[in-house]
């Protein structure tokens, strides 16, 4: 096999840490990656995309790849508000994901959340829940919803609450039994290697994977 890859959010915990993946298995040939800042880094088979995410058909031309790995996304805080929240996380995979469809894309990898539901009260969650079901409609041969609890890695940026919430996940993981293991917090680069074996194994239809299969499946 020897496919392409286009990453979204490379720059990002999760993101990065598929790039780097990818990069290392020879079941790709090239890996694309659209981000809105430069990479750091550079590598033969890498081919960066720069682009405004507002202004995405300027690029389009370029998201050409068989599998899309989608880990872009933001936080309600850092958006701005939710209306900014839901046009990243929802309006720029769909844009994405109908771009790459078009182009012949058969695979879309998406990091969605743990709880993600699209009846859901909490609009974070909610807007998690819409996207994995409007996907659907784009009719990728395989489309695999990852849903992560809380990832555990080290962040450039500074995000206190979120460091808080990293401790007291790796206090409290040993004490997750049974069906509270998807609570359990999940690696970053776990969650990456599942998702290059889900597109490496490269079954058809739609398939939804929590923290605990996320973390089964890395193994
Ligand atoms: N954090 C958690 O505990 C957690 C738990 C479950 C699910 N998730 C979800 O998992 C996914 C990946 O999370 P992560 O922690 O790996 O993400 P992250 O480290 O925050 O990285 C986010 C990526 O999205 C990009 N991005 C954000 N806003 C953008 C914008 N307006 N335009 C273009 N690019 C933008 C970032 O680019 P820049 O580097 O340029 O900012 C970065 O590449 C997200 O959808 C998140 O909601 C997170």
């Amino acid at each position: 096999m020897s496919r392409t890859a286009l990453i979204i959010g490379a720059t990002g915990l999760v993101g990065n840490a598929c790039l780097q993946l990818l990069l290392q298995t020879s079941e790709y040939r090239a890996v694309k990656a659209l981000t809105r800042r430069a990479l750091p880094q550079q590598h033969a088979k890498l081919t960066p995309i720069l682009a405004n995410f507002d202004e995405l058909d300027k690029v389009a031309h370029e998201l050409v790849a068989d599998d899309v790995f989608y880990c872009l996304g933001t936080t309600i805080k850092k958006a701005g508000s939710e209306a900014a929240f839901r046009q990243i996380d929802y309006d720029y995979a769909l844009r994405i994901a109908e771009i790459a469809r078009q182009n012949g894309a058969q695979q879309f990898l998406l990091v969605s959340s743990l709880g993600a539901n699209a009846q859901s009260s909490i609009f974070y969650s909610r807007v998690k829940g819409e996207l994995e079901t409007a996907l659907q409609t784009y009719q990728f041969a395989g489309l695999h919803i990852f849903r992560p609890s809380i990832l555990l890695g080290e962040r450039h940026e500074q995000r206190t609450g979120e460091a808080i919430g990293q401790f007291v996940a790796r206090c409290l993981n040993p004490l997750m039994l049974g069906a509270l293991r998807k609570y359990r917090g999940i690696d970053a680069p776990t969650v990456a290697k599942t998702m290059v074996k889900c597109a490496i194994a490269a079954q058809r239809g739609v398939f939804v994977y929590e923290s605990d299969k996320i973390q089964a499946l890395a193994v």
